[in-house]
Parts: C-alpha cells; sequence; structure tokens
C-alpha cells in the first residue's frame, strides 16, 4: 500500500510536535484516512472484508506505533534542546525583586536564643503534636480545666478507637515536662516555638508563637525571676528603663503565679516599651508547682523553679512596631522588606541584638 509509505514518511519528516499532530489527525482523526477505510469495511462482502480487515487493522497499528516513537523522540529531542540552552546558575544571587529577608519571629527567636545563651540557658524543643498528658494533665490542668475546652484547643481524629485525642500543642509549657524527664535537675531553658489556638482575629491567629522559660535548681525564688524577667527585658528592647510590676494571677502550673506588665511610654505619637506611663501585660509566669516538678520526674521537696511564658509575634510587634498579627502570616515580600531584616544577619550582644 503506497499509502502507508506515503504517511510513515510524513511521520519521519515530521520535525514538530504540532507538525507530527497533523499528520495523526489526517490518517487516524475522525475523517482521517485511515479511519475511513476501517468504516469502509461495513460495506464489503464477506470475502473481501476477510481479506482486507488484517491488512486496515495492521495499517493502523503501524501508523499508530509510528507516531508515537515519532512523538517520544520529538520530546526527548525537544528535552534536550531546553537541557542545553535554559541554564539556572544556583549560585547567583536571587534578583532583588524576589530575595526574601529574614522573617521578624525568626529574628525575635535568634535574639532571644542569643540574650538567653549569655544568661546559661539552652535552647529546647517539643512536638507541636502533643499527646493531653503533656499539654495538659502534666501541668496540673485537670480533666474539666476550662483550656482543655474544644474551642480552645485543636484536638486530632484519634488513630484507632479508644486512643485519646492527641492535641496541637496550645503552649510551649509542656517542654517543661519533656525537658525535666530527659535531663533531669538543675535546668536552665527557653523553649521558643508554634503553638496553636481556635482563635482568629488582629490579635490573635490560630498558629502563633511563644517562648518558654524553666529554671529548675535549689533555693530559687522568686527574687531570681524577677531578675532574669527584668535583664531580658532591658536587652530585648535595648533600654535600660525597663519597668516591671508584677500582678497575682492564677495559672495551674505555678503557685504561686504572676502576670508580668512592662511600663510603656508615648514616643512620636507611638506606644513604646519603657518609661512608666502605662502599663501592658507582656508575660505570665510564676513558681513551679510542687506537682509539675514531681511530673518531671523530680522531688519537689529538693527542687524548686521559676517558670514563664511569653509571646514570641507579641514581642516582635512591640519592638518594630507592627499592628496587625495576620500580616505576619500572610507571606507578602513587600511587609519583609519593609521591616528590612538582612537575610544572614545573626544578632549579637556587642553588636545590638536587634541591629
Ligand atoms: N502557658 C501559658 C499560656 O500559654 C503561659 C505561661 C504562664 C507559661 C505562666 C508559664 C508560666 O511557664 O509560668 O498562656
Amino acid at each position: 500500500m503506497s499509502d502507508a509509505e506515503t504517511m510513515l514518511d510524513r511521520i519521519a519528516a515530521a520535525d514538530s510536535l504540532g507538525e507530527l499532530e497533523a499528520v495523526r489527525v489526517s490518517a487516524l482523526g475522525k475523517s482521517g484516512s485511515i479511519t475511513a477505510l476501517l468504516k469502509s469495511l461495513g460495506s464489503m462482502d464477506a470475502e473481501t472484508r476477510a481479506a482486507e480487515a488484517p491488512k486496515i487493522h495492521a495499517l493502523r497499528e503501524q501508523v499508530t506505533a509510528a507516531i508515537a516513537d515519532r512523538k517520544a523522540a520529538l520530546e526527548t529531542a525537544e528535552l534536550e534542546r531546553k537541557l542545553a540552552t535554559e541554564k539556572l546558575d544556583l549560585s547567583l544571587p536571587a534578583p532583588e525583586s524576589v530575595s526574601g529577608t529574614i522573617h521578624p519571629v525568626s529574628q525575635v527567636m535568634d535574639e532571644l536564643a542569643e540574650i538567653f545563651a549569655d544568661l546559661g540557658f539552652s535552647v529546647a524543643e517539643g512536638p507541636e503534636i502533643e499527646t493531653q498528658w503533656y499539654n495538659f494533665t502534666a501541668l496540673n490542668m485537670p480533666e474539666n480545666h476550662p483550656a482543655r475546652a474544644m474551642q480552645d484547643t485543636f484536638y486530632l481524629e484519634p488513630r484507632s478507637a479508644g486512643e485519646e485525642p492527641y492535641v496541637l500543642r496550645t503552649h510551649t509549657s509542656p517542654v517543661q515536662i519533656r525537658a525535666g524527664e530527659a535531663q533531669g535537675a538543675p535546668i536552665r531553658l527557653i523553649a521558643p516555638g508554634r503553638v496553636y489556638r481556635s482563635d482568629s482575629d488582629a490579635t490573635h491567629t490560630p498558629m502563633f508563637h511563644q517562648v518558654e522559660g524553666f529554671v529548675i535548681d535549689k533555693s530559687i525564688t522568686l527574687g531570681h525571676l524577677k531578675w532574669t524577667l527584668e535583664t531580658f527585658l532591658k536587652a530585648f528592647f535595648e533600654r535600660d528603663d525597663i519597668v516591671l510590676r508584677m500582678r497575682p494571677s492564677y495559672f495551674p502550673f505555678t503557685e504561686p503565679s504572676a502576670e508580668v506588665d512592662v511600663g510603656w511610654s508615648m514616643d512620636k505619637g507611638r506606644r513604646v516599651v519603657g518609661g512608666e506611663q502605662g502599663w501592658m501585660e507582656v508575660l505570665g509566669s510564676g513558681m513551679v508547682h510542687p506537682s509539675v516538678i514531681a511530673n518531671c520526674g523530680l522531688d519537689p521537696d529538693e527542687w524548686q523553679g521559676f517558670a514563664f511564658g511569653c509571646g514570641i509575634d507579641r514581642l516582635a510587634m512591640l519592638k518594630y512596631g507592627m499592628d496587625d498579627l495576620r500580616a505576619f502570616f500572610d507571606g507578602d515580600i513587600r511587609w519583609l522588606k519593609h521591616y528590612g531584616f538582612r537575610a544572614l544577619d545573626v544578632p549579637t550582644l556587642s553588636g545590638g541584638v536587634g541591629a
């Protein structure tokens, strides 16, 4: 069949996917030549059909296979051409318009690590998917504690029937128990990280960041707590006129408990930390509850300590003057650039932690 030869020649000669497709349509498409041959089988007498059908089917198969081969060859050639011509040098710096900067949350976490390292604290981490024991029970928050309520806590689906559901940790405090179990006393750590609560408005996002402070030793007093917080906040805000006020409060995992306010003043129409024109709450703290010490696997008659918990996003907002928490998680490069942290800048106490 000379028809077949022409078709195979045209397939071999097609040097683009578009051309090949045109050949395919002209042979196998609705009104293609092979389609027409197949249709003609219906009007043949039995004898002719028995003779012609195998030839026509073989032709269709031959052409289909030739098209597939040519297509694969054209695609490979196209890929090779692209690989040869389109080069991406990953060692080149990204253009100004797309290069990122360090996120304020990372910046503040680095600043915290730097400040507390200077006070002899290490940095600890814990899982974000946490058991109810670590997130609540071990921290002295019993079954019926309001903080365990569904509207605040993200509970995960149990993986098997009867299994107690895991939670997304609602605070960094479970790291207290995990660190106590893992390393025993004495302990001096901070634990920064993500936490989750079912809440969303200008000052609350369902995921946010906290830093936990945890110190266990012998003869630790409220005085150590206050001095540590004062030293930390002075270094963090880079001001000497930081004034703290401790208000009695209640947290199940500390006794006594105190909320800590920091004094603010007005500077060029903006409320800044420092001075004493008014007070704002910055963190929760207290002396570690004896049952929490026991749940760390330590003897509460021998060991005591203090703990504090603080919102990192809020610290960043106060220090760098952002007013909407939601923008933190929009991933908008213009917002990042506005705050202007450099990508590879590590804060140091000598260079100024926020420099
Ligand atoms: N875990 C508390 C919260 O998420 C914050 C907190 C308060 C932590 C007092 C502490 C503390 O370690 O002593 O609201």
